[in-house]
């Protein structure tokens, strides 16, 4: 039985103008150069889970920005940025990155926009998180260290502290009480409720003004009244909490459906889903990674994380990987990055399956902890050896490139509707 949709002509929906910016495969893939692209055209740009493990780099006009708290929208004079529920706030690394947005000249005075439902990172979740890595020896997570894992894990043992009680002096004072003595009991650490106190203090004076109450149920009626929204995903859909390389994973939920549950945004809300991949793969921490292998070298691909500097590994397209990654995102469209990097290579490569235990595999299984044994199926094309950084319309790139990328489309079953060949937000193709 079908019910008739109880929504009436006069009431939403109506053309939502929403689309979601997400990772599809382990972060890094140029979500913030996408975004910001896209943020030409939008009214506000939404972050909505994960915290300042994030690290979005993007170059406009020639200066290169590094955020990872702040959307990039916050780069067009025009953009409202939102840090909804979903996102864990470090007040000081936000405070930071304000100043450091101030100092190059760009207005962030009533551009940027808190939930009070988002939890704060304090000073001893960065502690927790060492600790916890530390205890894990060997099969370490390879964490950002920037104590996002403790902070969500507050978060759903119901002991957080929120941007709510974090500028309500009494509330904070008290939940501080409480946490540092169960913190410095079960860890033999030392923390100090008074010196915390009054560090807390400050960073909320300053953040207090950015407070906005109901801020998504405000971001839901400018959705209805047509706005255009970009939610600006973080990470990659495998390191989904529930859906990525388990437990080699961040501690939010990384894909679609998950950056909505940070906005409190309904999905019949939302008009388009595009996962940014790059052309190839890369991966920061620990956790398998089919098609590893550094055909190309760090340096000259640019692959060191924007957050902690590390080395990404790099490997082959995994054409499986993405093909899962648009399904459970239910993607309209697939977004390319990073295509001149393979400008150099004399043949380039693509996983298109996987052979396990003898079967032959097209789509990377769901909740995988262990990829040991999945051996990549590689096709190889003819590389295109030119430049493709000038290049601004499909058409004009190499014959080679393009039968890379209809390859791509293929086995990934979704429609490539951007190409990215460089750093700046002009070095774009529009399909
Ligand atoms: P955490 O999010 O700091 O707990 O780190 C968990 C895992 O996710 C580690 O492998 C990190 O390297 C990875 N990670 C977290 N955030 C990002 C990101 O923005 N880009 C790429 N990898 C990330
Ligand atoms: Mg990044």
């Amino acid at each position: 039985m079908r019910l008739t949709s109880l929504t009436s002509p006069s009431f939403p929906p109506r053309e939502y103008n929403t689309t979601v910016i997400v990772g599809g495969q382990f972060g890094d893939e140029g979500k913030g150069k996408v975004t910001h692209y896209l943020a030409t055209d939008a009214d506000i740009v939404v972050r909505s889970q994960g915290g300042n493990n994030a690290g979005h780099t993007i170059v406009s006009n020639g200066v290169t920005y590094k955020l990872h708290l702040i959307p990039c929208g916050i780069l067009e004079p025009h953009c409202q940025c939102y840090i909804t529920g979903g996102v864990v706030i470090d007040p000081k690394v936000l405070i930071g990155e304000i100043q450091g947005l101030k100092d190059k000249g760009i207005a962030t005075d009533g551009r940027i926009w808190l939930s009070p439902a988002a939890h704060v990172i304090l000073p001893y979740h960065a502690e927790l998180d060492r600790l916890a890595e530390e205890a894990k020896g060997k099969s370490k997570i390879g964490t950002t260290g920037r104590g996002i894992g403790p902070c969500y894990a507050d978060k759903t043992n119901r002991v957080g502290i929120r941007i709510e009680e974090f500028i309500d002096a009494k509330k904070l004072r008290e939940y501080l009480e409480r946490n540092i003595a169960r913190i410095n009991k079960q860890h033999g650490t030392t923390f100090d409720v008074d010196k915390m106190f009054n560090e807390c203090q400050e960073w909320a004076a300053t953040l207090r003004p950015y407070v906005k109450e109901n801020l998504e149920l405000i971001l839901n009626d400018e959705i209805d009244q047509g706005k255009n929204v970009l939610f600006e995903g973080a990470q990659g859909t495998f390191l989904d909490v529930t859906f990525g390389t388990i437990p080699y994973v961040t501690s939010s939920s990384t894909i679609a459906s998950g950056i909505l549950a940070g906005t409190g945004v309904g999905p019949t809300k939302i008009r388009e889903v595009y996962t940014i991949n790059k052309a190839y793969m890369t991966r920061v921490g620990s956790g398998p990674m089919p098609t590893e292998n550094t055909f190309v070298d760090n340096v000259t691909a640019g692959e060191f994380g924007t957050t902690t500097g590390r080395a990404r590994r790099i490997g082959y397209f995994d054409a499986p990987l993405v093909r899962t990654a648009n399904k459970v995102n239910g993607a309209t469209g697939m977004i390319i990055t990073k295509l001149d990097i393979l400008d150099t290579q004399e043949k380039v490569k693509l996983c298109v399956a996987y052979m396990f235990n003898g079967k032959r595999i097209e789509e990377l299984p769901i909740g995988t902890s262990d990829l040991e044994g999945y051996e990549p199926v590689y096709e190889e094309m003819k590389g295109w050896k030119c430049d493709t950084t000038q290049v601004r319309r499909f058409a004009d790139l190499p014959g080679e490139a393009q039968a890379y990328l209809k390859r791509i489309e293929e086995l990934c079953k979704t429609k490539i509707c951007m190409v990215s060949v460089g750093a700046d937000r002009n070095a774009t193709i529009v399909k």
